[in-house]
């Protein structure tokens, strides 16, 4: 729209300087040719006036002459008639002729002095009077002069009235074409276009009715629709061929799994039933920055996950709408199309409030939960205002969810995460033909440290109503298992790894979360970094960490590491720089708040110590990066460190591997993620332990490129073999086993 009207302002106002130019040069010609009249007539008329006069005037016979004199001035424009005597005294005036006019002899005077008529404007007057004298002669003596005053005030009139009517043209005109151009543009350019894109969307998501729409398309855009139509159609083959070979190697399990396999498997499975999927964090959210909308997608593994199998299977995801422009992009149910480029399916936001975060997701999840999960010696905090909150909002996710399904045959429900614990009884209770499969995305402790939860029992009892209990490790099965043995009355099946519990049975597997992968992924990503030309780097040797500000992910632990790296191996100091992203997360837990500072502190504290002709350790940058901004900076490290103290899977070793499609660079990993179980070719290490890290980042670094390729070629396979379609696929083909 800004194009267009820029477009139609260079076009008016070149328009405008042209008639600009054209009056100017007209009004120029007119104001010429009515002065050369008014001097015409101004002559005539004091030649004829002198003939008429001279009698009277040379015996000076003042009355007649003064009759004489008023006769001709009562003529159009003719303001008046004087006659000076040659000595340039006023001899004789007509009436009605002001006194400011005929008291000034200056021009009647030139007139006699130079013996010809001369002509100029008044200056006393305010409206224009043009004077001429004409001198008036007896036997070639001249013996006066006749002035006279004509009324010039229409040209002045005349040229305004030229202008008004050009600019008033000129703007009917501008306003004709801008109309013109806009409708033009409307009809036979925008709407056309538009149409076009819309049938290029719906043959490229495989829509019916594209072709047709496009068809329908006309004028000059006939050739390329011709071309477009070939094209989709080669496309709706190529779907069709993808879709009927997915078909095919549906049950063929050691085939790669994809989005489109993916997609036949539901369809084969579940047919026309419908996929919920409940989480806390949404998947997109809305912010309104400096009056204008935008969107992001968080930094986070549940979201990386789960994105790519809701856009395969499509459906709605219900989720706390936390983006401060969320309700204004939402209708009145808190839904939205999504992907916003490109809508997949319904994510429907849920709309809390201050305290409802505070209790459920800043209290009870993250300084409860999350801490009591993980084995990063943080203690968690647990408030009974808290809990109350949490309890009160997994109720509200239940009421939120079960109206959606009230007219939904067997409902398939994928609930994620801690958030959550309560919503599968919830669920249950009230449908019990609902198949609910809930997955815990972080660690899951062992009994005894779980024991020290005060409501301990409720969180299990509520993630027993889940017919599938997903967890990414069999360490973590084994734990939850016993967890359940030692707080709750259950009967437990260790062959089926099922609880039974209140008569409903649960049955517990480990499902190794996982990314996309794709052997052409970031396939056109340069090899040099665009972010690290940005940051105007150009390391020998380039280490990368992608994290959350999170304490669980160890980045002290890991600058420690460095710190010692360079202390061992002082030769890499200029040579080695290690980029650390590290967006801040969960602001409004006092915790997190703090390890950001203390992050940002210790990267000053060793750049400090090291930093020398303008290179330095570390970059901390604390910008959420996309992941085409980060493929790039993958694709350029030497070495990738993902050293949590516990992390349940840790998707950014998986994401690392897979951007690697040159099959270099090395993976630092901590023992303590579940990614160490899947990519055993990294090399696995104690992040607790700086020295074991820094001999790491040497072994890394100093990696022959074959065995850097060995490692690197295993672990894609690992990544390649079970991705986020098989563990979506996994997931379901245990609900499917249900049934
Ligand atoms: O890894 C655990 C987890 O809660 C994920 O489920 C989520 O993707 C990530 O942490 C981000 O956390 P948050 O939603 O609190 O920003």
């Amino acid at each position: 729209m800004k194009q267009l009207l820029a477009s139609i302002a260079a076009v008016v106002i070149v328009v405008s300087l042209v008639v600009i130019g054209f009056t100017y040069t007209q009004v120029h010609q007119q104001q010429a040719s009515l002065m050369d009249d008014l001097q015409r007539r101004s002559t005539l008329l004091a030649d004829s006036f002198k003939e008429s006069i001279r009698p009277a005037y040379v015996v000076k016979a003042t009355s007649t002459l003064q009759s004489l004199l008023n006769k001709f001035a009562g003529r159009e424009r003719l303001l008046g008639l004087a006659v000076f005597d040659n000595k340039g005294e006023l001899f004789a005036v007509s009436a009605g002729l002001p006194n400011e006019l005929v008291e000034d002899p200056q021009i009647p005077e030139k007139s006699m002095d130079s013996d010809s008529a001369v002509g100029a404007f008044s200056p006393q007057m305010p409206g224009k009077v043009y004077i001429l004298a004409s001198p008036l002669h007896q036997d070639e003596k001249v013996i006066g002069s006749v002035v006279v005053y004509q009324r010039a005030d229409y040209i002045d009139a005349s040229i305004s009235d030229t202008w008004k009517n050009n600019l008033l043209r000129l703007l009917v005109q501008s306003l004709l074409f801008a109309i013109a151009v806009v409708l033009i543009l409307r009809w036979i350019i925008y709407a056309p276009i538009v149409k076009m894109a819309e049938a290029i969307r719906q043959a490229r998501s495989g829509q019916a009715g594209g072709d047709s729409a496009m068809q329908k398309s006309h004028g000059f855009f006939k050739p390329i629709v011709a071309e477009i139509t070939k094209m989709s159609q080669s496309l709706v083959l190529a779907r069709t061929a993808a879709s009927e070979e997915a078909r095919m190697r549906l049950e063929k399990i050691d085939s790669p799994w994809t989005a489109e396999r993916l997609k036949e498997f539901f369809k084969a499975y579940f047919k026309e039933r419908k996929i919920f999927v409940v989480s806390n964090r949404e998947p997109y959210i809305h912010s309104k920055i400096k009056n204008e909308i935008t969107w992001e997608v968080p930094a986070a593994g549940l979201v990386t996950a789960l994105e790519p199998i809701m856009e395969a299977c499509g459906g709605m995801w219900l989720a706390h709408g936390s983006g401060s422009a969320d309700k204004i992009t939402s209708d009145a149910e808190g839904k939205i199309q999504v992907p916003p480029e490109e809508p997949q399916y319904t994510l429907k936001r849920i709309w809390l409030n201050e305290k409802e975060i505070q209790g459920h997701y800043v209290g009870f999840s993250n300084e409860a939960l999350w801490p009591l999960c993980h084995m990063a010696h943080t203690r968690p905090i647990f408030r009974k205002e808290d809990w109350l909150q949490y309890r009160k909002v997994n109720g509200k996710f239940a009421q939120a969810l079960l109206a959606e399904i009230k007219n939904v045959q067997r409902p398939v429900i994928l609930i994620q995460d801690y958030h959550f614990a309560l919503l599968p009884e919830m669920i249950k209770n009230s449908r019990p033909d609902a198949e609910v499969g809930m997955f815990w995305h972080i660690p899951w402790p062992n009994a005894e440290v779980f024991s020290v939860c005060p409501w301990r029992k409720e969180i299990l009892e509520g993630m027993l109503g889940a017919d599938v209990l997903g967890f990414h490790t069999q360490q973590y099965c084994n734990n939850f298992l016993e967890t359940v043995g030692k707080e709750i009355e259950s009967l437990t099946d260790l062959e089926k790894f099922a609880i039974t519990h209140k008569g409903h049975t649960t049955y517990i597997k480990p499902f190794p979360i996982s990314v996309p992968f794709s052997n052409t992924e970031a396939e056109d990503v340069p090899h040099k970094s665009e972010l690290l030309e940005k940051l105007d780097l150009k390391p020998k040797f380039l280490g990368v960490g992608v994290d959350r500000l999170d304490y669980t992910k160890g980045i002290m632990e890991r600058f420690k590491g460095l710190e010692f790296f360079f202390e061992m191996y002082p030769a890499y100091k200029e040579q080695f720089t290690f980029v650390q992203i590290a967006p801040p997360s969960r602001e409004g837990v006092e915790k997190y708040r703090q390890f950001n500072a203390e992050v940002t502190r210790e990267a000053e504290r060793i750049n400090n110590k090291y930093e020398n002709n303008g290179w330095k350790p570390i970059v901390l940058l604390k910008e959420n990066h996309t992941h085409e901004e980060i493929f790039p900076l993958y694709r350029a490290a030497n070495i990738c460190l993902v050293t949590p103290l516990h992390d349940g899977m840790n998707l950014v070793a998986k994401e690392f591997v897979s951007a690697r499609n040159d099959e270099a660079g090395v993976l630092v990993l901590s023992q303590f993620t579940g990614a160490a179980r899947d990519l055993k070719d990294a090399i696995i290490i104690n992040p607790y332990s700086a020295e074991e890290t820094a001999e790491a980042i040497y072994k890394a670094i100093t990696m022959p490129a074959a065995e850097q390729h060995r490692r690197m070629k295993k672990m894609r396979e690992a990544v390649k073999n079970y991705n986020i379609y098989r563990w979506a696929a996994e997931f379901l083909r245990a609900i499917i086993n249900l049934g």
